[in-house]
């Protein structure tokens, strides 16, 4: 409760932070730090791919991203050298991004994958796996 009341003050005195930022810069597709964060290790930032401990493909300009289930697949379920993120990430963060990455990196689809299709067509986490960590 104490702190409750203390970030209330807080806030009550920072006019800055009280309001929702009307002026702030576009917001990041919510894919984009997914992308950063978990992707871009291994298919690199301008997801150009290359070569590690084997081929990790480029993800740019990627005609097999053209249908939406395929990403799906590759991604709650992994394949090959790349780990699934099934329970790792959530059907809605899997979602935003192959979204970020279909719409991103010379990549032009416009059709929207959903959590739901998340849902329907993903692989389940295998179990003991990454995602039970
Ligand atoms: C540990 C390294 C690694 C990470 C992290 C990783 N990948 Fe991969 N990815 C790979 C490798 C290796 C392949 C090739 C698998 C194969 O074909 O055997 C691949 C393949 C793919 C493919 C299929 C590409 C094609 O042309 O067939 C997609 C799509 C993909 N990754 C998306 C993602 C997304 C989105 C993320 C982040 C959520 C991600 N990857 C994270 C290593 C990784």
């Amino acid at each position: 409760m104490r702190v409750v009341l203390i970030l209330a003050a807080v806030l009550a005195a920072t006019p800055a932070l009280a309001q929702t930022p009307a002026k702030a810069p576009p917001a990041p597709h919510p894919g984009a730090e997914i992308y950063q964060n978990v992707c871009q290790a291994c298919h690199m930032a301008n997801a150009g791919g290359g070569e590690g401990a084997g081929r990790i493909p480029a993800l740019a300009k990627n005609g097999a991203l053209a249908a939406a289930t395929y990403p799906i697949l590759v991604v709650t379920g992994g394949k090959g050298a790349m780990p699934w993120f099934r329970g790792s990430l959530t059907d809605t963060q899997i979602a935003d991004v192959i979204n970020y990455v279909r719409s991103n990196f010379g990549n032009r689809y416009k059709d929207k994958v959903t959590a739901a299709m998340v849902a329907e067509q993903g692989i389940a986490a295998p179990r003991g796996g990454m995602g039970e960590r």
